[in-house]
């Protein structure tokens, strides 16, 4: 299969429908009140929201945490039987809902029904003071959704049910401006299945496909697609694992989250030492890199702005296409399971994935599997 690479070509509004951004993403959680903590003390989210019995719910418990235009929703169950308690047993902490905010929800639910879209939740609209927001959820891979958000008649501080939530202690953000990418595992033989999908219900194009040849290491391999959506704000890749001498990072994905998933989520930084630099300093955890990888790394990318020994020492990637560099730095999973994690990135020019990286970061990812008992 041959890698292609289709970064100059401006994007063709082939939409099924139009597609503002992301709205927020949604993760079910065996705790929200403390995951809320995490977000808010290591990554620097101010909780802006909250829904719960004290908002009149009984069954879940929800925190809103933002910082730039990047929204999270933290939710978990009070009961054991409720379906949010299920999805924890099941799946572990992990992306429920990838929202996408639509000018005319209506509109999005049903072109994407009529183009083979299957229904998770029917249109719903909900109004308190602040006005009125419409929803429809369609499935996607595993158990995750997509909601499309209609928010423009509503300028409450997120949806109908929620109320504003402050913490009493205050938050430093590190720089997080907007989620660059979304990452779904799938299992083998599935990617192209997906990447259809979103060709054919929401009118997404391939931008860039990534074989076997591109991203595999001694021992495992995957193969991965990016799909994007015509304004360019929407980039999902999907992988699925490719034949290996031994269990690749997607297999171990699929087995500890029992299924497809989202895998990680890139948050956009316009300063990534600064952004990284606090996160290390508040305790999250870095893949590593050898210190081999930086005395070739000028020799590959040639100049760049930052400080080589910045980079270094907090362990930031690089990589260079035809349009500038990149920066970026990949977390350890954020919960027990080998699951989710992130990715932070700062693009200098550059519209591509750090594919310059991949080698380096597979190896890394593997010495953490190998820890863990799973290559
Ligand atoms: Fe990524």
């Amino acid at each position: 299969m041959e890698t292609t690479l289709q970064k100059n070509k401006p994007l063709t509004q082939t939409d099924a429908f139009p597609i503002l951004g992301t709205d927020h993403v949604e993760f079910y959680v065996g705790n929200a009140k403390q995951a809320m903590f995490y977000y808010q003390h290591a990554f620097g989210f101010e909780p802006i929201a909250y829904k719960g019995p004290e908002t009149g719910f009984r069954d879940t418990v929800s925190y809103v945490v933002q910082q730039g235009k990047v929204r999270f929703v933290l939710t978990s169950a009070l009961h054991p039987e409720h379906p949010v308690a299920k999805h924890v047993q099941l799946h572990g902490d992990g992306v429920k809902v990838l929202a996408l905010q639509v000018p005319d929800a209506a509109y999005a639910f049903e072109t994407a029904l009529a183009k083979g879209a299957k229904p998770a939740a029917d249109l719903h609209t909900t109004t308190d003071e602040h006005g009125t927001l419409t929803t429809a959820s369609i499935h996607t891979y595993g158990d995750t959704l997509h909601t499309f958000v209609e928010r423009t008649s509503y300028s409450g501080s997120f949806m109908p049910g929620f109320e504003p939530w402050t913490s009493k202690a205050p938050t430093t953000p590190i720089g997080l401006k907007y989620i660059d990418h979304c990452v779904g595992n799938v299992e083998l033989g599935d990617m192209n299945k997906w990447v259809d999908f979103y060709r054919d219900v929401l009118g997404f194009q391939l931008l860039v496909t990534f074989d076997d040849k591109d991203i595999s290491t001694e021992y495992t391999a995957l193969m991965s697609k990016v799909v994007a959506n015509g304004n360019g704000f929407i980039k999902f890749p999907i992988n699925e694992p490719a034949q290996g001498l031994k269990k690749s990072q997607i297999e171990e994905y699929l087995e500890f989250y029992k299924g497809p998933g989202v895998q990680h989520l890139a948050l956009a930084t316009d300063d990534i030492i600064h952004t990284v630099t606090e996160l290390r300093s508040r305790g999250v955890e870095f893949l590593h890199v050898p210190d081999t990888y930086y005395e070739e790394l000028l020799d590959r990318i040639g100049k760049i702005d930052e400080d080589m020994h910045a980079l270094k020492n907090l362990n930031i990637l690089a990589d260079r296409d035809e349009e500038g560099y990149l920066l970026q730095i990949f977390t350890k999973p954020v919960q027990d399971r080998p699951t989710v994690f992130y990715e932070i990135i700062q693009r200098v020019g550059a519209t591509s994935f750090g594919k310059g990286n991949f080698k380096a970061l597979f190896e890394s990812i593997e010495r953490e599997q190998a820890l863990r008992g799973n290559l």
